[in-house]
Parts: C-alpha cells; sequence; structure tokens
C-alpha cells in the first residue's frame, strides 16, 4: 500500500538533516520497490511566520491529516519567540491528533564514543505526551509581594495513564520484553502518583508474562547512570519521562543519537517522527549537523507504518558506518558534512 508522507523540515539544521532522512528513504524505495511512500514537503516554518504572521495556514491541520505520517526536522529561530514556534505548530499536531505517547528509543549504537560504549543498552520510554505535570491548571496569587504563591497543578487521569501504561505493555509483549519499569514518587507525590502507580499496576495484572518494576524517580535516575542494560521499557509521566529521555540521550551518546515517535497508537491520526534535538542555530547554515537522529527518526517512522524489518535494516546501516569510523561528524569527533554522512549511510544500506 502506499504511505503518503507529510515532510515538515522547519527551521535551522530541520531542513539539513531532514533532507538526508528523505534521500535514504528514497533509496530504501529503490531498493525494495515493496516500499511505497510519497512524499510531499510544506514550507511551514519561521521564515514563513515572518511573512504570514502565523507558523501554518489556518487549514494546516486539516491538510496534515490526509497524510499516513509526519517527518518533521526542528523549529527555532531567533527572530520568533520559542513559544510561538512550539506553541503554534508541534503543540497543535501533537494535541489535535492525539499523539499522547511520545516513545523514545535508548539503544548504544556500536561505535559511538561515550563511556558506556560496547554495553548492551537497548530500551525505551514511554512518555506520556498529553497530561500530567504539563498542564495550564493553575496560576499566580499576590504578584510581586513577599506572599506571592504559585499553584501548578499536575492532572493525571485514569484513562490518559492507563493509555500509557497499556502502550508500554503492549510494546514489551509484542518485542519480547520481559519487564516494564514504572517511574514514580508516590511516596512524596500522594494524590496524583498514587492514582498512577494503581492504574499502572491494574493494566500489569493483564500481562503476566511481564514483570512489573516501580522505581521512585530520583532512585530510577541513579539506575539509569549506574546499570542502564538492566531496562527494557519504561513508562513514565510527562515530566519524569521528559527527563529521563534527556539523561538516555547523554548516556548512548547525546542528541545525535536521540530519535522519537509522537504517536496515536489507534490509528485515526497521523503520528509525528522528529529527533529529539531542536534547530541548532549555533552549527545551523554549516552543513556540519549529525543526521543519524533524524533518519533513525524515518526509522522509526516505518516501523510505525509496517516495516520493522526496513527500520532494521536502517539501524544496521547507521551502525555500521559509526564502526568504519571513516566519517564523523564535527560531534563525533570528525569533520564530515551533513551530506558525506547521509551518503555515507546509503552506501552501507545498498551494501544489505
Ligand atoms: P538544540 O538541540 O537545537 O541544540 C543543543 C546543542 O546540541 C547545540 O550546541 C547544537 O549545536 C547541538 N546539536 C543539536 N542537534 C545536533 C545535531 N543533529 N548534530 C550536531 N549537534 C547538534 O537545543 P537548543 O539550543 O536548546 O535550542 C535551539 C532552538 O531549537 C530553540 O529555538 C528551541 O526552542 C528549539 N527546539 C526545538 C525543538 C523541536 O523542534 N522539537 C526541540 C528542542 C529545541
Ligand atoms: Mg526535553
Amino acid at each position: 500500500a502506499s504511505h503518503r508522507i507529510a515532510v515538515l523540515p522547519g527551521d535551522g539544521i530541520g531542513p539539513e538533516v531532514v533532507s538526508e532522512a528523505v534521500k535514504v528513504l528514497e533509496l530504501l524505495k529503490k531498493l525494495d520497490p515493496s516500499l511505497d511512500l510519497e512524499f510531499e514537503t510544506f514550507d511551514w516554518s519561521s521564515e514563513y511566520y515572518l511573512q504570514h504572521g502565523k507558523m501554518m495556514p489556518d487549514n494546516a491541520l486539516e491538510t496534515l491529516k490526509k497524510y499516513d505520517a509526519i517527518l518533521f526536522g526542528a523549529i527555532g529561530d531567533k527572530r520568533v519567540p520559542d513559544d510561538v514556534t512550539v506553541w503554534e505548530l508541534i503543540m497543535p499536531i501533537r494535541k489535535q491528533f492525539r499523539q499522547y505517547i511520545n516513545l523514545r528509543p535508548v539503544k548504544m549504537l556500536k561505535g559511538v564514543p561515550s563511556r558506556f560504549e560496547g554495553e548492551d543498552i537497548d530500551f525505551v520510554i514511554v512518555r506520556e505526551n498529553a497530561e500530567g505535570e504539563y498542564s495550564n491548571s493553575g496560576g499566580r496569587l499576590y504578584p510581586g509581594l513577599e506572599e506571592e504563591v504559585a499553584v501548578q497543578n499536575t492532572i493525571i487521569t485514569r484513562i490518559g495513564t492507563a493509555k500509557a501504561a497499556k502502550f508500554a505493555f503492549e510494546y514489551a509483549q509484542k518485542h519480547g520484553k520481559k519487564s516494564v519499569t514504572s517511574a514514580t514518587k508516590s511516596n512524596a507525590i500522594i494524590h496524583s502518583m498514587k492514582l498512577w502507580d494503581d492504574v499502572v499496576r491494574t493494566v500489569a495484572e493483564q500481562y503476566p508474562s511481564i514483570k512489573l518494576d516501580s522505581y521512585y524517580i530520583d532512585a530510577l535516575a541513579a539506575y539509569f547512570v549506574e546499570r542502564p542494560d538492566d531496562f527494557e521499557v519504561v513508562v513514565a509521566s510527562n515530566l519524569f519521562g521528559d527527563i529521563l529521555s534527556d539523561l538516555g540521550s547523554a548516556v548512548v551518546g547525546g542528541l545525535g543519537f536521540s530519535p522519537s515517535a509522537n504517536l496515536n497508537p489507534e490509528g485515526d491520526f497521523p503520528s509525528m517522527f522528529e529527533p529529539v534535538h531542536g534547530s541548532a542555530p549555533d552549527i545551523a547554515g554549516k552543513g556540519i549537523a549529525n543526521p543519524i537522529a533524524q533518519i533513525w527518526s524515518a526509522a522509526l517512522m516505518l516501523e510505525h507504518l509496517g516495516r520493522a524489518d526496513l527500520a532494521a535494516v536502517m539501524i544496521e546501516a547507521i551502525e555500521q558506518v559509526l564502526v568504519e569510523g571513516e566519517v564523523r561528524t564535527p560531534d563525533l569527533g570528525g569533520s564530515a558534512t551533513t551530506s558525506e554522512m547521509g551518503s555515507a549511510i546509503s552506501e552501507a544500506l545498498q551494501q544489505k
């Protein structure tokens, strides 16, 4: 079946790394004619905002809805406030398309310089992406006075938590994993996190062959560094998942190696695939960004579209280039360009 992909390169290094991901996907199409992808690119970005006064047209979500998946680069530009770029482009897509799971693989690829190099670290973080600590419920009282108070409410719902937990256990089952680790803090956050614990435990009962480990977030953060090879699937609330993702990313080599998927598991709306990193204005325009996180995000997209086989081959090709070590972007200590890295990965793919 044909898959229609909406490509949103965005700002800064976004377009630079996205074009490498598309280059790799186009090659895959040639190598495997059963892969039918159609791309359409949309120039919604900060540049678009400066010209039109909005990040995307009014009918943008209607337009995007018709696609099977969205491949997104990054946004962020000094000329537009960050809350505008984020809240007018990324957030409407995540919210309207019910992308309530943020899936972030944490995998130590061979050949990546890291103090954990060579260890068998390979797990995913399932972050609840729609509620939790990131809510606009609350407010400030007595601004500027000594008595000033801020209240920030966390919204944990039975349904939202159950959906995240169910996704984590289903993922574990599908991928032959034996455990799910839940991040909690119910010893101190006694209302919302106790509901989280209750719901996760209830969902776990439906998966007797998968073990549920529940850890307080502070201890879990330490375990990420002490024994990252022990984890298989980690499920966490929005804030805990956000923090754990960056920690996980640092363990396996940094932002150049951190892909993500904003998933609508029911499939009634398109899901969106993007690297964890931003538009990197400090290196934008130089053609030296590492395209691996973006190419890996494209692999997650293929997996979501039912081609886990091709996603696996893409990761193998990336690893081969890293192990050979001849083509490395500056973040890896080399002097290769973004495009040279994309081409090296393409060549490795051709040999598969
Ligand atoms: P950033 O991720 O853009 O950059 C952080 C550091 O990592 C920079 O030194 C950058 O050069 C480096 N880096 C990032 N990706 C890299 C890559 N692929 N290869 C080599 N080096 C890379 O985060 P920062 O600086 O906090 O934000 C810059 C802009 O990006 C801001 O406007 C921010 O709002 C936006 N942003 C957008 C995101 C998105 O579109 N989802 C996510 C995060 C930030
Ligand atoms: Mg973050």
